[in-house]
C-alpha cells in the first residue's frame, strides 16, 4: 500500500513537471512564467479576480479565458496572429493610445498598462505557433 502511494505521488509529480517543461508544452510554460504575472498585475482586477464577474465577458485569470476573449472584439488569441488577438490589440492600445475607446487597462483606471517589454513578450508568445 505504501509503495503504491509513493508510486502515485511520483507519477503525479512527473505529470506536473511535464506540464511545465518548456520542451513538452512551451505555450503553457510561457503562460505560467511570463503571461500570467502580467495579467495578474494589469488586468485581473476587472477581469475575473476573486471570482468576480469579468468586465466585457473577458476572463484574464486562465489561459482558456485569454484565448476566448470578450463579447465584442473577437477572439482573445488567434495563435500566430497578434493583430487578430483582442488580448494583444487592446493591451497595445492601453500602452500606446490610451484615449482609444477600448484601450486596456482603461485610461481612468489605476492599473498599470503593460510595458514595452511585456508587450513584446506577449506578441512573441502569440506569434509562436
Ligand atoms: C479598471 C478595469 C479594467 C482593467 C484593469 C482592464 N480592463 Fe479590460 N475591460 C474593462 C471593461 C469595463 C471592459 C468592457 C467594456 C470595453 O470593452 O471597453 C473590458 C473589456 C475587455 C476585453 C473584451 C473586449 C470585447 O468586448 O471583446 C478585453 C479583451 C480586455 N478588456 C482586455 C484587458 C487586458 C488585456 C487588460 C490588462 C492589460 C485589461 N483589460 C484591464 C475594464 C478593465
Amino acid at each position: 500500500m505504501k509503495r503504491l502511494s509513493v508510486l502515485a505521488l511520483f507519477i503525479s509529480a512527473s505529470v506536473l513537471v511535464a506540464a511545465d517543461d518548456p520542451k513538452v508544452n512551451p505555450r503553457q510554460a510561457t503562460y505560467t512564467k511570463e503571461i500570467k504575472p502580467m495579467m495578474d498585475q494589469s488586468c485581473i482586477g476587472c477581469h475575473g479576480k476573486d471570482g468576480k464577474k469579468p468586465k466585457g465577458g473577458f476572463n484574464a485569470t486562465t489561459l482558456e479565458g485569454l484565448e476566448k476573449g470578450g463579447k465584442e472584439d473577437g477572439k482573445g488569441i488567434t495563435w500566430g496572429d497578434p493583430e487578430k488577438s483582442s488580448l494583444y490589440r487592446l493591451s497595445y492600445l492601453g500602452a500606446t493610445a490610451r484615449d482609444e475607446e477600448h484601450a486596456m487597462p482603461p485610461k481612468k483606471s489605476k492599473s498599470e498598462p503593460l510595458t514595452t517589454e511585456q508587450l513584446a513578450k506577449l506578441k512573441a508568445w502569440i506569434l509562436a505557433k
